[in-house]
């Protein structure tokens, strides 16, 4: 039987494997042999306590490295999470991500106590629109599809027709029968969304509310322009959450997942990924081979979790860490979650 010291141990050579590689973390912390056996007891302590409680932990990638790689059972983006979220048979789910992430997988997994590690872990996309605004604005346009963005609220989902992701935003609309769009809550995947379409020689009207992430609204092309000259060769990799003329100037516009697939099967010298700096966190981890340049820009929201309150909302739940939803709202929701995945691409 293995002692606890040899336990920490080899916990700690497991956390190293994986984190060895990390060097973009903006406190400068560094992963070496000793800092993941200071976490080992937390991680292996997280673990115990999954199985204990029949739970399941699923992480964006955005959230710390030592949360995706030490304790998640599923890391993605928002697309791939939902559909682990509904496909959950355990007791429990802690999201490890933002509210909007944590109520949609209560929408599609009723049954399990949904709980996230800090309940003020929100999102300016979600943050920015309400259930009454929405119905104000569908009011200006009653002819229009309403498709609401997953980084929403509940009861935005539950006033729209259908919800998409950034994986499947430019299928989803374009197969939609409707002509006039109303796209909420972010603005410049709207925009985004438009000139896509119009590339693509779809004839949609896009209307959109006014919100925008404030991660990404705040990448400029002329930060590409200048990476371009200093590293030739180099692939700019974009969020759709970015502005219409950052996508313009970038190689690749997708999902978080889009992201990091098109990283890891195209060969450049470099890489400048526009997006939070945890999915560089995660392609330093499974790409160690790539280099990736640029600063990192962070989600004040997602770096609220932690491995000790994942710890707290396991062993015992406070109710402010606890995703409850009132059952009406909670159906008409579902509803426009269901569609999306109803009209996703299959591959
Ligand atoms: P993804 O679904 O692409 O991971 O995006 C989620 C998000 O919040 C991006 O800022
Ligand atoms: Fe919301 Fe932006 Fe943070 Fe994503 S990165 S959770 S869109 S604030």
């Amino acid at each position: 039987m293995l002692t606890v010291d040899h336990a920490i141990d080899a916990e700690a050579d497991r956390l190293l494997r994986a984190l060895l590689h990390v060097d973009c973390d903006p406190g400068g912390k560094r992963w070496n042999y000793e800092t993941c056996r200071q976490i080992a007891p937390l991680t292996l302590e997280i673990n115990r306590l999954k199985a204990e409680k029949d739970a399941v932990i699923l992480a964006h990638s955005y959230v710390e490295p030592e949360i995706i790689y030490g304790v998640a059972d599923f890391r993605g983006d928002s697309y791939f999470l939902s559909l682990q979220a509904k496909k959950a048979q355990a007791k429990m789910i802690v999201f490890a991500g933002v509210v909007f992430m944590a109520e949609t997988a209560k929408i599609l997994s009723p049954a399990a106590t949904v709980v996230v590690p800090d309940r003020a872990s929100g999102c300016s996309l979600a943050d920015s629109l309400t259930g009454a605004q929405l119905r104000q604005l569908k009011a200006l346009h009653p002819e229009a599809t309403v498709v609401c963005y997953i980084n929403s609220t509940a009861e935005v989902k539950a006033e729209s027709d259908v919800c998409v992701t950034s994986g499947n935003v430019y299928h989803i609309v374009a197969h939609l029968p409707a002509r006039r769009i109303l796209f909420v809550p972010d603005r410049l995947m709207g925009q985004n969304l438009r000139d896509e379409l119009k590339r693509r020689g779809v004839d949609k009207e896009i209307i959109t509310s006014d919100g925008t992430c404030m991660v990404h609204d705040r990448f400029e092309p002329a930060d590409i322009a200048a990476a371009r000259v200093r590293y030739p060769g180099l692939k700019v990799v974009v969020h759709p959450e970015c502005t219409p003329e950052v996508a313009a100037v970038s190689d690749f516009v997708g999902s978080t997942g889009a992201m990091m697939k098109y990283v890891k099967t195209t060969g450049a010298p470099y890489y400048l990924m526009l997006t939070e700096c945890g999915l560089v966190g995660r392609l330093q981890v499974e790409s160690p081979e790539k280099a990736f340049i640029g600063g990192c820009r962070l989600c004040p929201y997602m770096k609220l979790n932690s491995l000790e309150k994942i710890r707290e909302a396991l062993l015992a739940p406070r109710p402010d860490q606890i995703i409850t939803l009132d059952e009406g709202l909670r159906r008409r929701a579902a509803h426009s979650i269901e569609r999306m995945f109803a009209l996703s691409p299959t591959d």
